[in-house]
């Protein structure tokens, strides 16, 4: 079966996903609250069958104390790592190159993957691995933070599939990647 990456994730205005020591606290101002508004995020979290997060995302969310993923999450990292035991048969850790990876959560039986995390979702789409990108954007500035996109090797040219605008000012963009064929 087919395995397909796709990403949903917010990014401020000018392009981060997070403040330079990994605050995500701004996405989270209450004035953003729309009463029964989940943006898709449940939508989304119905339709896939596993997560692979990098290791930066998953200390983040180790540092909220509650675990609230229903699906699998894989980690990556070169480090050997610890499963914490409250999440035993819900964490595994991976590591290697994103086409060896996607062919081992494949075995595994998964085969619609979220992507997540910045660097993580650079290297996917470096390896032409991403099929969707559901980015919301947040009115924000934030000057500086961790980056959503990075370097690439060639430009990447994006279909358009959907826009939503939010009363909250949030715009949710969902694109299918173009990648071009290389010789
Ligand atoms: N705004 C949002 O919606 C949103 C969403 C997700 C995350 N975030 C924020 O973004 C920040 C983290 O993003 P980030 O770009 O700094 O890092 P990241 O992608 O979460 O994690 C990078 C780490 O993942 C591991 N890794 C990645 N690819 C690997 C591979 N192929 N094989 C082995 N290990 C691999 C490495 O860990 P090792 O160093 O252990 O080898 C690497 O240092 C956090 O602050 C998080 O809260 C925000």
């Amino acid at each position: 079966m087919q395995t397909n990456c796709s990403v949903y994730i917010a990014t401020s205005l000018d392009g981060f996903i997070a403040k330079p020591d990994g605050d995500v606290n701004w996405l989270h101002d209450p004035g953003y609250t729309i009463e029964g508004e989940d943006f898709g995020y449940n939508a989304f979290m119905k339709s896939i069958d596993a997560l692979i997060m990098g290791r930066l995302t998953f200390d983040k969310v180790l540092s909220f104390g509650e675990w609230h993923y229903k699906k699998p999450v894989i980690v990556l990292s070169k480090k050997r790592r610890v499963i914490p035991a409250h999440l035993m048969g819900k964490v595994r850790f991976m590591d290697g190159e994103p086409p060896e990876i996607l062919e081992k959560a494949s075995k595994q039986g998964f085969n619609h993957l979220y992507i997540d995390g910045g660097k993580t979702i650079q290297q996917f789409l470096n390896a032409g691995l991403i099929d969707k990108l559901i980015i919301t954007i947040i009115p924000v500035l934030l000057g500086e933070g961790v980056p959503l996109f990075g370097k690439l090797k060639a430009d990447l040219k994006l279909e358009l599939l959907s826009s939503s605008k939010f009363g909250n000012g949030f715009t949710t963009l969902t694109y299918k990647p173009i990648y071009q064929e290389t010789s």
